[in-house]
């Protein structure tokens, strides 16, 4: 097979470039290593930045995004039994965000892929790039017994965190910052009521909360739990009492409950490795960073990767101009760590820290209270939730 550009990972990053540089006549092909039923079954945040809605819209994939998505102008944060809202369209110029989740956006990106006969490969195994620094790569993958060759002229690693792609590049060539949190969040999807029309960060002494909501009936919940924990340890009915103690009073009483449709825990890292290109392999999106998950960074910063990524692989085969693809690494690299910041800066405020000191926990009151008094602060917040620019 040959293509010009080999996309490895049908995560949000892959789709949506192949979704992409499909409209702009550019072939690529895409190889995942799952089916799509275990693609799709993955939950993950559903917070999204107005610019990464705009990049779904330019894909022809937004339609269902605007239909039923919701737009946020603000979202609470509730500490020592009160919540004060944070305005973001006040603070960022009316700008706003978009409750929908990540997996319908896959969804969406997979159903686009199909209807204009987008090459993604399903249970690609052994996926292994090769040549990266010459101009002619190339990429092998297994399916079944069959072994299959892709020639292409630019490989993209857009498999995730676990993925081949970076681990393709030598030791000596590639730096990795990493920092883990001593504690997780478990979530819990439910057909119930969202307890609050808009998103409450909460924190508490007793953990972390965080209420958020896939739709006016389907409500997600997080409560930071010890690393140790497993979802054996927390029962639906034990979930949500300890998520009831974490909220103010009067919220809790407005709690509604029911069974857990699902129910996992998610460790907190944070992760960058650098550079993100190597030869003519160009990482993207979690195959390069990692963030956790306050402040829904995640899918949002794979989605500037992407929006660069497509920007430099139009003007190279349009204008025959490499200074996207020459500066990619630098350029989102700039981004990403700006996201890392704001979603590190977030984590520390909310959470409880096992091992904190007293002097840490006076720091996140003052930091908390100075944030609610001064519009400089809550304006670097707000610009930086709704998103900032490209
Ligand atoms: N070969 C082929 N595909 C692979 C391989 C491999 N060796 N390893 C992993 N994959 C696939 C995974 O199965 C997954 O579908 O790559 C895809 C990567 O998708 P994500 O992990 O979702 O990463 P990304 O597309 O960059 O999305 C970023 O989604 O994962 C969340 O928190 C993340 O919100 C962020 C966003
Ligand atoms: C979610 O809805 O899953 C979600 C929302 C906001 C976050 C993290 C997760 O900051």
């Amino acid at each position: 097979m040959r293509t010009k550009v080999g996309i490895i990972g049908g995560g949000p990053s892959g789709l949506l470039l192949s979704q992409l540089l499909h409209l702009k006549g550019i072939d690529n092909i895409v190889l995942e290593k799952h089916s799509r039923e275990y693609v799709l079954g993955r939950i993950r945040a559903g917070v999204l930045e107005h610019g990464f809605a705009e990049l779904m819209r330019e894909a022809q994939c937004g339609e269902r995004m605007d239909r039923e998505g919701e737009i946020h102008e603000g979202f609470f944060v509730s500490h020592d039994g009160i919540k004060d809202r944070m305005d973001l369209s006040k603070y960022s110029d009316g700008n706003s965000v978009i409750v929908y989740g990540q997996t319908e956006i896959t969804k969406d990106l997979y159903d686009a892929r199909d209807k204009m006969g987008g090459k993604v490969v399903h249970g690609a195994l052994d996926v292994k790039p090769y040549d990266l620094t010459s101009d002619a790569p190339y990429i092998t993958y297994r399916q079944g017994d069959d072994l299959y060759r892709v020639d292409c002229q630019y490989v993209i690693g857009a498999d995730g965190f676990h993925g081949v792609s970076r681990k393709s590049i030598p030791k000596d060539v590639l730096k990795e910052y990493e920092k883990v949190y001593p504690f997780g969040w478990l979530g819990v999807l439910s057909k119930t009521k969202p307890v609050s029309p808009e998103l409450i960060y909460a924190k508490h002494d007793r953990g972390f909360a965080l209420c958020s909501m896939r739709s006016q009936i389907l409500s997600r919940y997080y409560i930071q739990v010890p690393l140790t924990d497993t979802t054996d340890d927390w029962p639906d009915e034990e979930f949500w009492a300890e998520l009831k103690r974490r909220l103010p009073e009067d919220v809790g009483a407005n709690l509604e409950t029911g069974p857990s449709i699902e129910k996992s825990i998610a460790p907190l890292r944070s992760f960058v490795a650098e550079p993100m290109r190597y030869g003519n392999m160009f990482l993207a999106g979690d195959a390069a960073h990692i963030v956790p998950p306050t402040g829904a960074r995640g899918l949002n910063s794979a989605g500037s990767d992407i929006y660069y990524l497509y920007h430099a692989l139009v003007d190279h085969y349009e204008n025959g101009d490499d200074t996207g693809l020459e500066t990619y690494s630098e350029k989102a690299l700039a981004r990403v760590w700006k996201a890392q910041r704001f979603s590190w800066w977030l984590t520390s405020l909310l959470h409880s820290f096992p091992e904190g000191i007293e002097y840490d926990r006076r720091l996140q009151d003052i930091d908390l209270e100075y944030l609610f008094t001064s519009d400089s602060a809550q304006a670097s917040l707000a610009e930086n939730y709704v998103g900032l620019p490209y």
